[in-house]
């Protein structure tokens, strides 16, 4: 099926050079959005943006560290100069340290994880709403997790990150519904990208047994998120606002 739900519309992607934000700007370009990709890693910028424009699309690298405020409030000065608007933002840039405890987490991971997670999803809707308003509406998506609706041992700054997302998520909706804006996230199981790899690197074992707790036997693959992210933004979700969608293959309904 060929549709263009997303023709003249704007769309913001971070994390867009791997993964899950990948495969999201690489839909959205599919379907006729201008993509612009913010993320560090330029090589992978560019290859992204390539095979966009190699499908007939648009799409544009904007060298973004969610971690400095000023690296964002770059990202949109560059968007507000190249475009003068911005319809969609799917704010993913995420990182996750190895599996810690919460006595023995360090402040060098807290702040990683926090900044990247939490303070750069933050920080890019205070810039992404007004931009949304003054368009007269828009959609906002967040990537939380599986580990942003419960917890696992070890796993307690990343799933406190994933936590806060849905916390900001629910209130700038409320915030915002008036103005048309729908503020929704993404809730993603375990999707086969290089971040959950770190959990089975040194024991493959691992990546079996997490594939028995998933109801549907299996890791997802970006491209099952994607659609969901798409279908979020699109006219299909219009009166869906200030919700998460968990994707994870049934993983998590058991308690
Ligand atoms: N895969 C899973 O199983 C899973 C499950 C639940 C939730 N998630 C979430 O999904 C999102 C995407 O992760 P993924 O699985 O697709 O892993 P990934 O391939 O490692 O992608 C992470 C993306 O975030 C970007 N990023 C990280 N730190 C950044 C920073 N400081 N500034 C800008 N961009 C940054 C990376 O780009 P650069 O390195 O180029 O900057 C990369 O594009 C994350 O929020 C993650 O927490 C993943």
């Amino acid at each position: 099926m060929n549709t263009r739900r997303f023709e003249d519309k704007v769309v913001l992607v971070t994390g867009g050079t791997s993964g899950i934000g990948r495969a999201t700007a690489l839909a959205f370009g599919k379907e006729g959005a201008t993509v612009v990709i913010a993320a560090r890693r330029e090589n992978l910028g560019a290859e992204v943006v390539d095979e966009i424009k190699k499908a007939g699309g648009e799409a544009v690298f904007i060298k973004t560290d969610v971690t400095l405020p000023d690296s964002i409030e770059n990202l949109f000065k560059e968007i507000s100069g190249r475009y003068g608007r911005l319809n969609y933002a799917f704010n993913n840039a995420g990182t996750s340290v190895s599996q810690r405890r919460t006595a023995k987490t360090t402040m060098d991971e807290w702040n990683l994880v926090m900044n990247t997670n939490l303070r750069g999803v933050w920080l890019c809707m205070k810039y992404e709403i007004p931009l949304l308003v003054k368009q007269g509406g828009g959609a906002i998506v967040n990537t939380s997790s599986i580990l942003g609706l419960r917890s696992d041992d070890g796993a307690s700054l990343y799933s406190a990150s994933k936590h806060a997302i849905l916390g900001l998520t629910k209130a700038a909706a409320l915030e915002v519904a008036h103005r048309k804006v729908r503020v929704n996230a993404v809730c993603p199981g375990f999707i086969e990208t290089a971040m959950p790899e770190k959990l089975w690197e040194d024991d493959p074992t691992v990546r079996d047994a997490i594939i028995q707790a998933i109801p549907l036997r299996r890791l997802g693959k970006p491209e099952e998120i994607s659609g969901a992210v798409l279908w979020l933004c699109s006219d299909a979700a219009s009166f869906m606002t200030g919700k998460e969608m968990a994707i994870g293959g049934g993983h998590g309904i058991r308690p």
